[in-house]
């Protein structure tokens, strides 16, 4: 663990395929009414809606002045050219996105993104100045086979080697055990730090202590409101990755909430 740090906690709503840009626009207008500016005060909050909702996202999030920067759930690996169906980064820098989600474990699982590719698309996304979400995580079967440090060691290597290390200061990392993930098991306090501590000496052994000690880390996998505070309290976790909590503004303002507390 690092001693105390000035890592402001981000808070980031994933909200995968869900709502079309009509039902953005509702939900983010339902977020800025409750949001208030100390809510803000002490973390940063993103929220990653589908590429075809972000014009919309942008327009209420700039027009409403909402304090929450706009996010991407992936993004192509090049700027331009013949990738059909692919989005590229530069299209998402246009539209003021903030933070990309790079190698979430639906992408790495369904869609066959390997750590080259991970790598790849965090250098794309650097290149186009924004800040890469790296999602890193263990399979069941790898946790029972005593395989998790392995796997983050593997996964956390491969994308911080693919950036300057002082723009791997700047990064953030987000640990998804992939059994937690919409499983309603979240991992425990001790397990989330267990491993985020093990994530920021993996970085500081690639890149350097000094980087270790800054770059964030975020944990995701089932959280809620109700269990928000408790892994706040982690010293090695600086933020949080929610899933289905985030499609509810109310939940999601909770959570934003919950994880403000003083004495980090
Ligand atoms: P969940 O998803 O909060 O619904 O478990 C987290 C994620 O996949 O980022």
């Amino acid at each position: 663990m690092s001693p105390a740090s000035p890592r402001r906690p981000l808070i980031s709503g994933n909200w995968k395929m869900n709502f079309d840009h009509l039902e953005a626009i509702h939900a983010i207008r339902d977020l800025g009414l409750r949001i208030q500016p100390g809510d803000v005060q002490g973390v940063d909050v993103s929220i990653h809606p589908p590429f075809t909702d972000l014009r919309s996202a942008q327009t209420v999030l700039e027009a409403e002045s909402i304090p929450v920067a706009l996010g991407a759930q992936t993004c192509a690996a090049e700027d331009a050219g013949a990738f059909t169906g692919e989005i590229s980064p530069v299209m998402l820098a246009k539209l003021h996105v903030t933070y990309v989600i790079v190698g979430h474990s639906e992408r790495r699982t369904l869609f066959h993104e390997s750590d080259e590719t991970v790598a790849a698309k965090m250098k794309a996304v650097h290149r186009n100045g924004m800040t890469p979400i790296c999602c890193v995580g263990e399979s069941i079967d790898e946790r029972e086979a005593g395989l998790t440090r392995d796997r983050l060691a593997t996964q956390v290597g491969s994308a911080v080697r693919a950036l300057p290390g002082d723009v791997v200061a700047g990064m953030v990392l987000a640990y998804e055990p992939i059994w937690a993930i919409g499983t309603g098991q979240a991992a425990t306090p001790e397990d989330a730090q267990d491993a985020c501590a093990w994530i920021r000496g993996v970085v500081a052994d690639a890149v350097g202590e000094e980087v270790g000690a800054q770059v964030r880390i975020q944990y995701g996998g089932s959280v809620k409101a109700e269990n928000t505070a408790e892994l706040m309290a982690c010293p090695d976790l600086d933020g949080l990755l929610v899933g289905g909590a985030s499609l509810d503004a109310s939940q999601f303002i909770e959570i934003v909430r919950a994880s403000a507390h003083p004495g980090r």
